[in-house]
């Protein structure tokens, strides 16, 4: 039988495939519109984020807010979520078979939203969703297409909040987000102030 959001969620919940469902707080699972036509992914949560089972609530998730009003969008009109649903301890990066094993989730998130374009955040989504020899300094603000998907990468907010150097070409890739969705979706209102 197909998935629903709600049996999803409730299955992700009990998921322990790999360790770190044991020392979470919370399971991160998802945000935003859950028909949205704009999917984000980052690579996992943080402290701020198991404490409150919501994707990019931290500083991180602040200055992505405000990224994402640049280009006249909130969180209300897309959907969040990570490669790993579950916080690495000390924020370390997802394990290679961290990432693996949650990978099914968000293969059937995605099954569930089909959206019609992904923005990844930051190298290790990219290296999921895009290739596996993604590199974020060179590649950051391309297109490519898989099954019909518009797939792109851009900075992770929390490079951008450690290296403001990053920011100026973030612009222009938002921009590039914002042209591509206008030309894309056509539920998504983008207008900016
Ligand atoms: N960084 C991420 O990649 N995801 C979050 O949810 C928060 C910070």
């Amino acid at each position: 039988m197909a998935d629903t959001w709600e049996q999803l969620e409730r299955e992700c919940n009990g998921c322990r495939v790999c360790p770190l469902g044991e020392r979470r707080q919370h399971l991160v699972f998802g945000d935003g519109a859950r028909d949205a036509e704009i999917m984000f992914i980052g690579e996992g949560p943080g402290q701020r984020e198991d404490e409150q089972g919501v994707p990019f609530v931290g500083p991180a998730g602040q200055l992505l807010n405000e990224m994402m009003e640049i280009i006249g969008l909130d969180r209300s009109k897309v959907y969040i979520a990570n490669i790993v649903k579950c916080r690495p301890p000390g924020n370390r990066d997802p394990a290679h078979e961290e990432q693996l094993a949650c990978l099914p989730w968000l293969r059937r998130q995605t099954a569930l939203l089909r959206p019609k374009m992904i923005v990844c955040l930051g190298r290790i989504a990219a290296q999921v969703v895009i290739k596996p020899d993604f590199r974020i300094t060179r590649e950051h603000g391309q297109w490519t297409q898989k099954a019909g998907v518009w797939l792109t990468a851009i900075y992770h907010p929390s490079a951008l909040l450690r290296d403001v150097s990053k920011r100026p070409e973030t612009f222009v890739d938002l921009k590039a987000i914002q042209a591509k969705a206008r030309e894309l979706c056509t539920r998504t209102d983008l207008s900016t102030p």
